[in-house]
């Protein structure tokens, strides 16, 4: 009998359903009834509390367009894994105990750039685990392309239209945050597909004159709206040059909720247009996966069961040139896929005019 435990952790994305049932319904298929799944509540929260349970094969039927997770999940941040907490609890020698608990034969981990850290340190602390790159930021090392990304993209670019109908009308400016603390890749899609004006990312530190300049001559010449697609993570260029620990504090003392109103309030002294802020945030992660994430799940699920069948563990699946592949968690683990500043994206965008505030 095969035992598999399966867990989602970290901020959800769409497609995690998806996924967890591309890996459950491929490993019935190649199995049978000779396979257990184990379904793991809230991240490695279930595993270090050994909150789990034995699931059924209709349990992973008619989750493929549901958003969210059926498992539940939670942020454990990887550099207090190995730290004891205040109950003395071990959060490394639990996991391995309830691994050992079920008798698995592997653990699928479905999850960003932190769960893939930790799920590094189980495979260095013996276990066996597979697993799959989900986030709305696409920004884990290894794979072209995250599950969750497009969706994300695609409810993006809807606020960002739904902004340009009424920023025409009322003539207005308009600042939307869009999610990636540490990475632009969704700003920057959605910022292209809804048309934004400016797009500022984390990877290009932004001069607040320049991104005025853009929407004064836009007003100059007689356009009626500017739409300003602003990443969460995005720093100006003083903050860029600043050390870690004064960013941290002089962030620690801005007095707006979140980046954009700082931008919007800042481009006020400068231009002559009324500026509105708007902030989708989690709205961003949430509902059915689009019919690419979909597609993408499935695959990823289904390599993920043939890695298992193979004992091909340590590895995350990758999309990569088109194909997925077994990509080793070592060379994942502590990795970012940020954005190249000479990307083709922002080479197209920047070519139409689109201004990054560089
Ligand atoms: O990692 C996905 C993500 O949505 C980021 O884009 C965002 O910065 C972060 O999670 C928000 O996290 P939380 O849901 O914990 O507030």
């Amino acid at each position: 009998m095969k035992k598999i435990g399966i867990l989602t952790s970290g901020g959800d994305c769409q497609g995690l359903n998806a996924s967890i049932r591309g890996v459950a319904k491929s490993l019935y298929e190649e199995f049978g009834d000779n396979v257990q799944i184990y379904g793991i509540k809230d991240g490695y929260k279930g595993l270090i509390f050994g909150e789990y349970k034995l699931m059924k094969q209709e349990d992973f039927s008619g989750i493929l367009t549901l958003g969210g997770t059926i498992l539940g999940t939670s942020r454990q941040p990887f550099k207090l894994m190995r730290v004891i907490d205040e109950n003395s609890v071990d959060k490394v020698a639990n996991m391995k105990e309830n691994y050992k608990k079920m008798g698995l034969d592997c653990l699928v981990i479905l999850g960003g750039n932190g769960t893939q850290k930790t799920a590094n340190l189980l495979r260095e602390e013996g276990l066996n685990v597979v697993t799959l790159p989900k986030t709305i930021d696409n920004d884990v090392w290894g794979t072209d392309m995250t599950f969750g990304f497009h969706s994300s993209v695609e409810l993006a670019t809807q606020v960002i239209d739904c902004l340009h109908t009424t920023a025409t009308s009322h003539g207005r400016i308009f600042c939307v945050e869009i999610m990636g603390h540490k990475v632009g890749w969704l700003p920057l899609y959605a910022g292209i597909a809804g048309g934004a004006d400016v797009i500022l990312i984390p990877e290009i530190p932004y001069d607040i004159q320049k991104v005025a300049q853009t929407l004064n001559n836009r007003i100059a010449k007689g356009k009626r709206f500017s739409i300003v697609a602003v990443a969460e993570g995005a720093l100006s260029k003083q903050e860029a040059a600043m050390s870690k620990k004064e960013f941290k504090k002089s962030r620690s003392e801005m007095k707006h909720p979140s980046i954009v109103y700082r931008i919007a309030e800042e481009l006020g002294a400068y231009v002559d247009n009324e500026i509105r802020v708007c902030v989708p945030g989690h709205f961003q992660r949430g509902g059915s996966p689009c019919a690419y994430d979909r597609v993408l799940s499935t695959r990823f699920g289904a390599a993920a069961a043939k890695l298992i069948r193979d004992k091909n563990y340590g590895n995350m699946v990758g999309l990569v040139n088109g194909k997925i592949i077994p990509v080793p968690l070592s060379e994942v683990a502590g990795r970012l896929k940020t954005v190249p500043t000479d990307c083709e994206e922002i080479l197209a965008a920047k070519a139409i005019g689109v201004t990054f505030g560089d």
